[in-house]
């Protein structure tokens, strides 16, 4: 039986969203006994950033019940699960308002009621020039600027320029299970570089093992913060990755779409901000989709130094922007950043939250914070072994199911018994076995109710 705290998921988060006029007197019956609101008073120091956050100035503890708005997150987990799912802790979306800005400058585009063909404006391109300029120091030239439905359509067209089909991707891993489709789309095929995890969970780049890979592909799709591991690359790192791509005609596509997420003590290094060099064999993809959870609105970019890799790229680009996208991507970058300093604040101590209570309360699972994203890659090895996720996985497989993971197995152990639905991590290639993926994008009161059921429900294996 789903935990709900004597609650149904709606009445849940009905109440929720109400209940932020009870501030943390309402956090605290739901995190009773977790342990979990010790973690919520320690004071998240934001990365250094331009303008100051005010943590107090947007709610982020509010509920917002997205069921029933066709989301991936949600209503697909429960299409999959049932009703018994209390929180969608999968795909990379938030759950968050959005910005204030975003809501009126919509809002303003909307009253005007016509949808014809829309001539983009030089104030979209400079908005985001100026954006990657304020926050990391990127120079981007706004001409140079190639406006996509979403990193996909960039990275997939980038694929078809420099990897010929049956040719070799590098990649390393476990990333994001997205650019396994890209892959599939540009008939290409994976050449994984496993990562190497020390015994803290700590990822690192297997040089050795990157070099020979690169000798043998013509692209390489860097993930910059690194979706799942939450790895932010150094600029060492960056640079010793990019100069054996260089030295070995590798194309580097560097997917940085998670940037702006960075947890307390840590950086992004754009690439695009290394040796002159070496960016020049490099194109960057980015977009509101993370950022300001704009994912449904298909607002992307992508760009690059260096005019010849750039113009070959465009040639098998159609490039695509709606009204709505441009109007709310606009605003976001030029009135949203006090919202993102604070809402990172937040994130902060989400992941603060979650390492410590799932150190404190669940065992057999282990969660290093990440440096970056708002994902937690969740070490469940012990645990699937203690359910025998193994052995359900083969017996089901021998039964004629299609594609059962051990993985798959702790999924659905977490969806039925506790009502929190994960990413299994096969899905991100070599290495992700014995991971799920945890979005941790929410109001504090989803990520304890979750991490609540969870515990007690591994409690009662
Ligand atoms: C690393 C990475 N790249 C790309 C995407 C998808 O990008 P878009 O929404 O712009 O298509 C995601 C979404 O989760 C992601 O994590």
């Amino acid at each position: 039986m789903p935990r709900t705290n004597g609650l149904d998921r709606r009445t849940f988060l009905r109440g929720a969203g109400s209940s932020v006029l009870l501030g943390t007197a309402g956090m605290s019956s739901l995190a009773a006994g977790s342990g979990l609101l010790g973690a919520r008073r320690v004071a998240a120091q934001p990365p250094a950033r331009p303008h100051p956050p005010a943590p107090d100035d947007y709610d982020f503890d509010e509920v917002i019940d997205r069921l029933g708005t066709d989301s991936v997150r949600w209503d697909r987990a429960v299409a999959q699960y049932g009703d018994g799912i209390v929180a969608g802790m999968g795909v990379a979306d938030m759950d968050f308002r959005a910005p204030p800005c975003v809501t009126q400058a919509l809002a303003e585009r909307c009253a005007h009621e016509n949808w014809g063909y829309m001539h983009r404006p030089a104030s979209y391109a400079e908005a985001v020039a100026a954006w990657n300029h304020r926050r990391y120091g990127i120079e981007i030239d706004p001409s140079t600027l190639v406006f996509t439905t979403g990193v996909h359509p960039g990275i997939i067209a980038a694929l078809h320029t420099f990897s010929p089909p049956g040719t070799r991707v590098l990649m390393t891993t476990p990333t994001y299970n997205g650019f396994y489709t890209d892959l599939r789309f540009a008939r290409t095929v994976t050449d994984d570089n496993p990562m190497i995890v020390d015994a803290e969970g700590r990822y690192s780049i297997d040089f050795d093992d990157f070099e020979r890979r690169a000798r043998r592909c013509n692209t390489f799709i860097l993930c910059n913060p690194q979706n799942p591991t939450g790895n932010c690359w150094t600029a060492e790192d960056l640079t010793r990755m990019g100069e054996i791509c260089l030295r070995h005609r590798c194309v580097v596509l560097a997917d940085e779409i998670h940037c702006d997420f960075v947890t307390r003590g840590n950086t992004y290094t754009p690439f695009a901000t290394l040796d002159p060099e070496i960016v020049a064999n490099s194109l960057t993809f980015k977009s509101g989709s993370k950022s300001f959870s704009l994912a449904a609105m298909k607002v992307a970019w992508y760009y690059s130094t260096n005019p010849d890799l750039l113009e070959r790229v465009k040639a098998n680009t159609r490039a695509d922007l709606s009204t709505l996208g441009m109007v709310a991507m606009r605003a976001a970058l030029n009135e949203g950043e006090p919202w993102l300093d604070d809402l990172l604040v937040y994130i902060d101590a989400n992941h603060d939250a979650a390492e410590s209570y799932i150190r404190d309360n669940i065992p057999g699972v282990r969660y290093r914070k990440a440096q970056g994203t708002y994902l937690a890659w969740l070490d469940v090895a012990e645990f699937a072994e203690r359910i025998g996720a193994a052995g359900t996985a083969a017996r089901e497989s021998a039964e004629g199911s299609a594609d059962v993971t051990p993985e798959k197995v702790v999924q659905r152990w977490f969806a039925e018994r506790a009502g929190v639905f994960l990413n299994p991590g096969p899905g991100y290639g070599t290495g992700g076995a014995g991971h799920m993926r945890m979005n941790l994008a929410s109001s504090r009161k989803i990520v304890e109710l979750a991490l609540n059921n969870m515990a007690e429900a591994v409690a009662e294996a």
